[in-house]
């Protein structure tokens, strides 16, 4: 399946709040549409620090700011958009073959990062270049 930087919207998870607080929940494949594999987390970004600047070739993530906020930058190759996050219950998909930066983080920001593979250094696409020239092959 080809993915264009449209399925890449911010999507509200479940919210559950009463005067202790709020939680909210994640399930691979129900509120995700992938099993989870791997979660990971970036924070204690320096300012005007930036994160990703590559594709996958196979996975698909969420992406959620569990505290405070910063940019996703999604560009598939033809057309580019930008989202904001900055609320804990709202996860932004990115699938494959998109190619994501994250900057503009804020002072204490938390980016979760849900994961449908393991860890394979072979799955990234790290160069811009070669990331287009491969979209560039596909019907
Ligand atoms: P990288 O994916 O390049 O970070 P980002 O996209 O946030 O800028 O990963 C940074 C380093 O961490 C790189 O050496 C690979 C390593 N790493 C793992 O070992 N396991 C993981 O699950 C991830 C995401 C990264």
């Amino acid at each position: 399946m080809i993915h264009t930087v449209s399925d890449c919207q911010p999507t509200p998870f479940s919210k559950v709040s009463d005067p202790r607080g709020n939680l909210t929940f994640v399930e691979g494949e129900r509120d995700v549409p992938f099993p989870i594999r791997r979660a990971y987390w970036i924070y204690g970004v320096p300012g005007g620090e930036e994160r990703g600047g590559h594709a996958y070739r196979r996975l698909h993530e969420v992406i959620i700011a569990l505290s405070g906020s910063f940019e996703v930058h999604v560009d598939d190759g033809s057309r580019r958009a930008t989202h904001l996050l900055s609320r804990g219950y709202v996860g932004l998909f990115v699938p494959n073959m998109i190619w994501r930066q994250l900057e503009s983080f804020s002072t204490n920001a938390v980016c979760l990062i849900l994961a449908s593979e393991h860890y394979d250094e072979d799955d990234y696409i790290r160069d811009y270049g070669d990331f287009r020239a491969l979209q560039e092959r596909r019907p």
